[in-house]
């Protein structure tokens, strides 16, 4: 084989079906092979990866890149986000871009467009959250263009009535269908809104503000009911659904009962992986407040085993790095209520989940890349030209060190200044990030100074979600 600009030698290749010695070659921003070890002699540049798995760089399904939320707005630009993505071994994100005043979806998805390709050194692409939720009819004739135009995956939101985005249970009915017609995806935010929403005041209101009191104001219930709700009507209307962001051991349960792995899927959040409600009693717990809310020890564990057994699908951050500064004051003068729901986690999906579910026997590493990379490569159109280590994919690849030993916090990242994972001792933690044949971040510093991220189209059409798990 001649012209091979890469050859990634001696490490252990990793995919959603296997994990071998291989040697992978690349050539501009392709994988070329994936051979046995030391077949090919000759490259421009040869790595050495010994000692290190060789996996898929992550797909972060869930990230708020400049992205409003609760009046706030992030520090952090695509440019550093994405910076902090490559360090951590995510070279792929779905942005989620919640339609502006006076825009239309469509629009508004072109401006993020045009900043993330300006910007970004990751390919990406979105989620459309329709906020005009007086034109539902609009709205409705706008899924088959946005779809057509590449973006197949879309949120909508059981709660949040003060900030406009509340879907009421026709409309989500209505959505859910239309997108499932085009051959897209619905993800909910599911959270029951009258509840969540009046138990949130009645504790502020008796004078229960501090952050220990969070997940009072939304107990699992608040979620179950609307997963229950949710997966009931797209059951009803034979709809493509997940749930994003799912922290209750009531979901994995209720996913269970419908047609999972072909159109019914649950995401979760390392940081549900990773801790428990007790979070909020420490110093900087103010930080954490997100919704849903951090959970019991008992959620926590049957999250881990859902992803073990197919009932969760795959991982995404949730990334928003909201600075202190726009937390505190609000923190100060009505406790939970006048915090922006949100932390930075863009950077850290691989080095946790290795941590928390291979180190700790709940996951091997062939499930740890399906459900942070390949699944989410299938279920949103991408795969394989991303989502996998084969000829003919994009080199998007981690090399990564089992044995390095790294502390996390907010220090990995340029624009934030909070972490769930202040003070985390990991061991295990990516060494480079190759990004479409090029060497992006080494050794925890970004060594490609010019940003080269693109839009990739989504191409998934109705059936094509079968047999995921
Ligand atoms: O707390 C959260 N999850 N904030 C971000 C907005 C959302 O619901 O995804
Ligand atoms: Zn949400
Ligand atoms: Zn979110």
């Amino acid at each position: 084989m001649e012209n091979i600009d890469y050859l990634i030698r001696g490490g252990i290749v990793v995919n959603s079906n296997f994990e071998k010695q291989a040697d992978v070659a690349i050539q501009g921003e392709k994988i070329v092979a994936v051979t046995e070890p030391n077949t090919i002699k000759n490259a421009k540049e040869i790595i050495d990866a010994s000692g290190c798995y060789v996996l898929p760089g992550a797909i972060d399904t869930h990230t708020h890149f400049e992205e409003p939320f609760q009046g706030c707005v992030p520090n952090e630009d695509w440019g550093a986000g994405t910076r902090a993505a490559c360090i951590g071994g995510t070279t792929f994100v779905f942005n989620f871009v919640i339609q502006s005043k006076n825009l239309s979806l469509t629009e508004d998805i072109a401006n993020h467009k045009a900043r993330a390709s300006a910007l970004s050194y990751i390919d990406f692409n979105f989620h459309g959250v329709f906020t005009n939720l007086k034109d539902m009819e609009s709205n409705l004739k706008e899924i088959e263009g946005i779809i057509d135009g590449g973006v197949s995956s879309f949120k909508e939101f059981m709660i949040y009535t003060e900030e406009g985005l509340a879907v009421d249970d026709w409309n989500l009915m209505l959505i859910m269908k239309e997108i499932t017609k085009r051959g897209g995806i619905l993800g909910v935010h599911a959270e029951n809104c009258s509840i969540g929403e009046n138990l949130t005041k009645a504790i502020a209101a008796s004078g229960k503000i501090d952050a220990k009191y969070w997940p009072l104001a939304k107990p699992n219930f608040v979620e179950a009911e609307a997963v229950n709700r949710a997966f009931m009507i797209a059951e009803y209307t034979n709809s493509n659904i997940y749930i994003v962001h799912t922290s209750t051991h009531e979901a994995v349960d209720l996913i269970g009962k419908y047609k999972y792995g072909n159109n019914f899927f649950l995401e979760t959040c390392p940081h549900y992986l990773t801790f428990t409600k007790d979070k909020y009693l420490d110093e900087d717990g103010k930080y954490q407040v997100i919704s849903p809310p951090l959970r019991d020890k008992e959620d926590l564990e049957e999250l881990w085993k859902g992803l073990a057994n197919g009932r969760v699908s795959f991982i995404g951050s949730d990334h928003n790095a909201y600075g202190k500064e726009s937390k505190d004051p609000g923190y100060a003068e009505s406790g939970f209520m006048g915090v922006a729901n949100g932390q930075p986690g863009v950077f850290e999906i691989i080095t946790v989940v290795y941590n928390e579910g291979v180190r700790k026997n709940r996951i091997d590493m062939s499930r740890l890349v399906e459900i942070t990379s390949t699944n989410a490569a299938k279920i949103f159109g991408i795969f394989p030209k991303k989502g996998i280590i084969a000829p003919g994919s994009d080199a998007d690849i981690v090399i990564f060190d089992p044995n390095k030993k790294e502390t996390l916090g907010f220090k990995w990242y340029e624009q934030a200044d909070t972490s769930f994972y202040e003070g985390m001792e990991v061991v295990g933690f990516p060494k480079m990030t190759i990004v479409k044949g090029t060497v992006v971040a080494k050794e925890g510093k970004i060594i490609q100074k010019e940003p080269n991220g693109k839009f990739v189209p989504s191409t998934v059409r109705a059936n094509m979600y079968q047999g995921i798990s």
